[in-house]
């Protein structure tokens, strides 16, 4: 059978990793043709010795010579500069494109993938957040398929496979991240060390900071909306704090479909790469026979207002949720390089949101505008 040639957007990173640790043990199905790093010239370089790609991009420029003098004994092409990731998507020796990126940075070379008709397996969320209303229509203009890595996503997307019926709601999971049993004066003193112990997944540094604020799950409201195509008073959030059930699919006769798992990303990353066909991992097995325990709790909104924000910018609609989510990742990058305090997170965001001028319906250039505005105001409320 022809090996799946895969496109790793942000190799280097959590999700990145986990997926050539699938290719690694699955090499008769997959090959890893294109490696995509910002800054960690290193790992990328010991990824390219062992996986030998066609290609590599070490986006930032200042480590390309490093790159390039690395790899010269091997037959693998260096590239560098965001645009190279934007063209090389749209390669015809792609199949699928697994979009790693963190943030906003990835949603040019996901447009692009798009546009070349690839598989998308989506990990990159922020994209869907920032213009999920474009990414959708494109991704049916050019009849790319966009398969979720989230878990969550990836969750509704095997409860509503094959299914004729219509959702009636989705129940979107989450393990409340690592304040959800603290009470608020300790979450006031909450240090980026306290904010990073994730209690289940252990992510990026950016997410895992989204999972503590919530706004994260914010984010997965967002991203559920665009991927399923349903309204937000459909997508009700419920804290399951032991991460088992990924998320649930409720339909029109009350009954309930979910997928479940010991948490393990390389699951969802492993059905996209490899959708419909369910691969062999060596993943820990549910133990039904030992005392599982699934408890459910209502989020505290007052506690984490970046979910209400996140609502509010979905309503709103046009270009709020772009405003959100460039504020979130400057006043993110402040609290972990100590500027800011973990309860101003949500302040900056909400005062960006109030400050960023509105726009009813973005295009593409319209995004790229208010994502350079909102983070020069998020920055200015910052200092
Ligand atoms: N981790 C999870 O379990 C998980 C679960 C669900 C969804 N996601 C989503 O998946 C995405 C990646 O998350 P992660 O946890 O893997 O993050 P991460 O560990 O921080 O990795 C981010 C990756 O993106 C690369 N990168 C950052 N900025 C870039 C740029 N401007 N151009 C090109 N590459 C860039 C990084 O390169 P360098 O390291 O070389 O700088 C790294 O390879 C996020 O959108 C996240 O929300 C993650």
């Amino acid at each position: 059978m022809k090996k799946k040639r895969v496109a790793i957007l942000g190799s280097t990173g959590s999700i990145g990793t986990q997926t050539l640790d699938i290719i690694r043990t699955h090499h008769d199905k997959f090959v890893a043709e294109i490696l995509v790093a910002n800054n960690n010239a290193e790992l990328l370089i010991r990824q390219a010795i062992e996986f030998q790609p066609n290609a590599v991009i070490i986006v930032n420029e200042q480590k390309y010579d490093f790159v390039c003098d690395a790899l010269s004994k091997y037959p693998v092409k260096v590239f560098t500069k965001p645009e190279s990731v934007e063209q090389i998507v749209c390669s015809e020796n792609i199949d699928i494109v697994l979009a790693a990126i963190v943030g906003y940075a990835g949603l040019k070379s996901v447009i692009s993938a798009i546009k070349s008709k690839k598989t998308i397996a989506l990990a990159n969320k922020e994209t869907l957040v920032v213009a999920g209303d474009l990414i959708m229509r494109l991704a049916e203009q050019y009849q790319s398929p966009i398969i979720p890595v989230d878990s969550e996503h990836s969750a509704i997307f095997q409860s509503i496979l094959g299914e004729p019926n219509a959702i009636e709601k989705i129940l979107l999971t989450a393990s409340g991240g690592p304040f959800f049993n603290i009470d608020d004066k300790c979450i006031e003193k909450a240090t980026k060390t306290d904010a990073l112990k994730h209690p289940r997944w252990t992510m990026g540094k950016k997410i895992t900071i989204d999972s503590a604020t919530m706004m994260n799950k914010g984010f997965e409201v967002i991203e559920a909306r665009w991927l399923f195509d349903v309204q937000p008073e459909q997508i009700q959030i419920v804290v399951h704090p032991q991460s088992i059930i990924h998320s649930m699919v409720q339909f029109a006769d009350g009954s309930i479909k979910a997928q479940l798992s010991e948490p393990d990303m390389r699951i969802s990353i492993a059905y996209a790469l490899n959708f419909p066909v369910r691969l062999s991992l060596n993943s820990k097995r549910l133990d039904f026979s030992k005392f599982l325990t699934m408890e459910f709790k209502n989020p505290d909104v007052q506690k984490f207002p970046c979910i209400t924000l996140a609502y509010e910018a979905l309503n709103k609609g046009g270009n709020a949720a772009c405003i959100m989510n460039a504020a979130n990742e400057i006043a993110v990058d402040a609290f972990l390089t100590d500027k800011i305090k973990f309860l101003q997170i949500a302040e900056i965001i909400e005062k960006t949101m109030t400050a960023t001028t509105f726009i009813k319906n973005p295009d593409i250039n319209d995004y790229i505008a208010t994502d350079t505005e909102a983070r020069k105001i998020a920055k200015e409320l910052i200092t």
